[in-house]
């Protein structure tokens, strides 16, 4: 059995057992065998092993787990972004325009685009990526999109419910219908979640309700885009229905922070019933937005994760450190509480335990710093530090 030390490592955050929060242990190996971690501990202990990687000293990490990307569409809109910026104000309207482009895409061109943005977020330390369909809108194209997305991740989101297109626009209840119906049988296997856009302009709260309840009966877990423009139900209604994340949570009053709150692991079972809420800084910054209160939200004991909602249109980011650095600077999260939150946080954002951290059994994902603390990625926005990124115990 071939074994990869990852050797020499200064700072190693775990996640697990180790000093405060993310688990750090100091002068750190990780043994990694078949994909997994088969050890942790002191680099003067470290077992013997066939191959080595030197840290240098340096940082190494869980890889990334970014459980919110809108990766498959074709073309750009980067004049919706230069009008922006120019003081027009982001109302999800543009998503028509990435439909219209993505419907015209061939496979290949879908897939072209999945593949440069997954490499892209591998490079940046991404090693799970969600990926959401909702850019075809009719049976065949949110089929083909998942279909696409499914090469790439296993985490797969139905997003049939992103808006109401263009054909269906004075008939929404009709849409409704066919997302129910033959869109969500033509799309249920290849997606092992299902999402709706909860908001004034695309879906209110009982046709939310609705395609959800559908989605559930069919095995798909629930996750929600909620409260990203204005207050609205939408996070209430994820807790209600046991979502494993409700996304964006921009707008919150003190009800949907404590529904939130009272969500909580069920260790017995083993089950987690925790509905996260995920931020998105990448949204808030492309659209020139209030911040979400990451603060806020921690100190009520709400698990928290970051990701970076890759889209065309919103969010036109695929980096996380990017978003670790935006969450420091702009949502009152210390490095800590955000490297947790695009690891760990993420992780149980899809309701694994397999990723997010790095202690024995966990997947061998891992990112090697180039530099000797976690802290740097918040200190140092916009460096390139990731030196090296291991998947699936296979240096990339
Ligand atoms: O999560 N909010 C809805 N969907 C995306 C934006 C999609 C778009 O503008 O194309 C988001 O921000
Ligand atoms: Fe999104």
């Amino acid at each position: 059995m071939s074994a990869l030390l990852v050797d020499n490592i200064g700072e190693l955050v775990t996640n697990g057992v180790g000093e405060g929060p993310l688990g750090i242990r100091r002068r750190a190996a990780v043994l990694i065998e078949e994909g997994r971690v088969a050890w942790v501990g002191p680099a003067a202990y470290a077992p013997a092993a066939d191959r080595r990687v030197d840290a240098g000293g340096a940082a190494v990490l869980p890889g990334f787990v970014d459980s919110h990307a809108h990766l498959v569409f074709a073309g750009d809109r980067a004049a919706e972004f230069a009008a922006r910026m120019a003081g027009e104000p982001y109302t999800g309207g543009g998503i028509r325009t990435t439909v219209g482009a993505t419907r015209a895409a061939t496979d290949d061109e879908l897939r072209a685009t999945v593949r440069r943005l997954r490499g892209e977020a591998l490079r940046q330390g991404t090693t799970t990526i969600e990926i959401k369909s909702g850019y075809g809108l009719n049976v065949a194209d949110e089929a083909r999109s998942l279909r696409i997305a499914a090469e790439f991740t296993e985490d797969t989101t139905f997003l049939g419910a992103h808006v109401v297109p263009a054909e269906y626009a004075d008939r929404p209840d009709d849409y409704v219908g066919l997302v129910c119906g033959p869109m969500l049988a033509a799309a249920a296997p290849h997606a092992r979640w299902i999402d709706v856009f909860c908001e004034r302009g695309a879906f209110d709260v009982d046709h939310a309700r609705a395609i959800l309840a559908c989605g559930q009966a069919v095995g798909l877990g629930v996750r929600l885009h909620a409260n990203q423009l204005g207050p609205g139900p939408g996070v209430r209604l994820g807790v209600e229905l046991g979502a494993a994340s409700v996304d964006h949570c921009t707008h919150l009053s003190d009800a949907d922070v404590d529904a939130l709150a009272s969500t909580a692991v069920d260790w017995t079972s083993g089950t987690s019933t925790t509905t996260v809420a995920t931020l998105l800084p990448g949204a808030e910054f492309s659209t020139r937005s209030p911040y979400p209160d990451a603060r806020r939200l921690l100190d009520a004991g709400v698990t928290v994760a970051l990701a970076t909602d890759c889209n065309p249109g919103s969010s036109y980011t695929s980096s996380m450190p990017f978003c670790i650095a935006l969450a420091v600077r702009e949502m009152r999260m210390t490095p800590a509480e955000a490297v947790w939150a695009a690891t760990a946080g993420g992780a149980r954002a899809l309701r694994r335990d397999d990723v997010g951290v790095l202690t024995p059994g966990a997947r061998a994902d891992l990112v090697v710093l180039d530099a000797p603390s976690y802290l740097h990625l918040a200190y140092r926005p916009g460096v390139p530090l990731i030196h090296q990124v291991i998947r699936n115990g296979v240096p990339q």
